[in-house]
């Protein structure tokens, strides 16, 4: 039987107790492929990535070493979250690579979309490389790999989405334990192995992060009004009870400054973009309709908070014939 395959007979994980039979079956397979052996994970926060973490710790503890790439464009508290929960709550051997000077000086001067994409997925399956050069007895390499991956990499559609795919020279046997589940089981397996709902519920996030949200060359000082703005939107968004309820939600900020006026002066500063969108498959998307008091705080927050900014504008196209992502 292709291991590849899921069977018609699996069951759909939508319960605790279905979730805590997948778990033991896991670790006991897990026990057994790996023996005394070690794994290495490159553990990006995203919810498959952190799933897949956690059952490893559950059945091999300090057998898994994880990675965790900081290429500097994670959202705010990112890496600070990855930090908290698995070294820190969970136990777990983690490297924590700062390594933003090295993609952000890579990346100076880059404006093209795909050149930028590129430029950060080598980048990270380099410095990805020289971790696990570094580390002695390493088996395995663990990944999160789920059920959507496998369909799509068969009909050939996500081939650009693959930033954090690692390549196969690393030559590593593979760990991939939520291979046969879909999305919505990964996250019922999540809660049940008790990690937070801010890492299980996560909207979905590009690999190349707020890279592809800092339109145009990325510059620090834009890259952080991305960032800053992005972090204003989720809790705003949290506070009006619509986390968990639309799909995608960002800000973009475009390389472009209008005038605006602040404290009886003039400036000249970048607008900050918002875009919510609701989607069953990312294919199509909708435009969620946002409540007026939602998007007056909005402006209000970010005209005020956000340094270099002096204007917001909301983004209300649908894909098509918009993309979800601005690059
Ligand atoms: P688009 O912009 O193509 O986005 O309408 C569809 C979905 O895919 C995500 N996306 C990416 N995910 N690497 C990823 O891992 C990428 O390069 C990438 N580009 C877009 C996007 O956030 C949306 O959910």
């Amino acid at each position: 039987m292709d291991s590849n395959v899921r069977p018609d007979t699996m069951q759909r994980i939508t319960t605790k107790e279905l979730a805590e039979a997948f778990i033991a079956e896991q670790i006991a397979e897990i026990k057994a492929q790996v023996g005394d052996k070690k794994v290495l994970l490159a553990l990006s926060g995203g919810v498959d990535s952190s799933v897949v973490a956690a059952l490893l710790i559950k059945a091999i503890g300090s057998q898994l070493t994880c990675v965790h790439v900081n290429h500097g464009l994670l959202r705010k508290g990112e890496p600070e979250q990855v930090i908290r929960v698995f070294r820190e709550e969970l136990g777990a051997n983690l490297i924590y690579v700062d390594a933003v000077d090295r993609f952000l000086d890579k990346l100076a001067g880059v404006s093209d979309p795909e050149t930028k994409r590129k430029i950060i997925g080598k980048e990270f399956i380099d410095v990805f490389a020289e971790e696990a050069g570094k580390l002695d007895g390493i088996s395995f390499l663990a990944q999160g790999t789920i059920y959507p991956d496998i369909l799509e990499s068969q009909d050939g559609i996500k081939a650009h989405h693959n930033v954090g795919g690692l390549p196969p020279e690393l030559n590593f046997d593979l760990v991939e334990p939520v291979k046969l589940l879909y999305k919505d089981e990964v996250r019922v397996v999540g809660h049940t192995l008790g990690l937070p709902d801010s890492m299980v519920e996560r909207q979905p996030f590009p690999g190349p992060g707020l890279g592809v949200r800092c339109v145009g060359a990325i510059t620090r000082d834009r890259l952080e009004a991305v960032r800053e703005s992005d972090a204003i939107l989720r809790e705003e968004f949290a506070a009006a009870g619509l986390q968990g309820k639309v799909w995608q939600y960002f800000t973009v900020v475009p390389d472009f400054k209008s005038t605006g006026i602040k404290d009886g002066k003039r400036t000249f500063d970048w607008p900050v973009i918002i875009r919510a969108v609701n989607t069953r498959d990312a294919i199509t998307a909708t435009v969620e309709e946002l409540p007026w008091d939602l998007m007056k705080k909005l402006v209000s927050r970010i005209t005020a908070e956000v340094k270099g900014v002096n204007r917001v504008l909301i983004d209300i196209t649908p894909k098509p014939c918009a993309t979800i992502e601005y690059e």
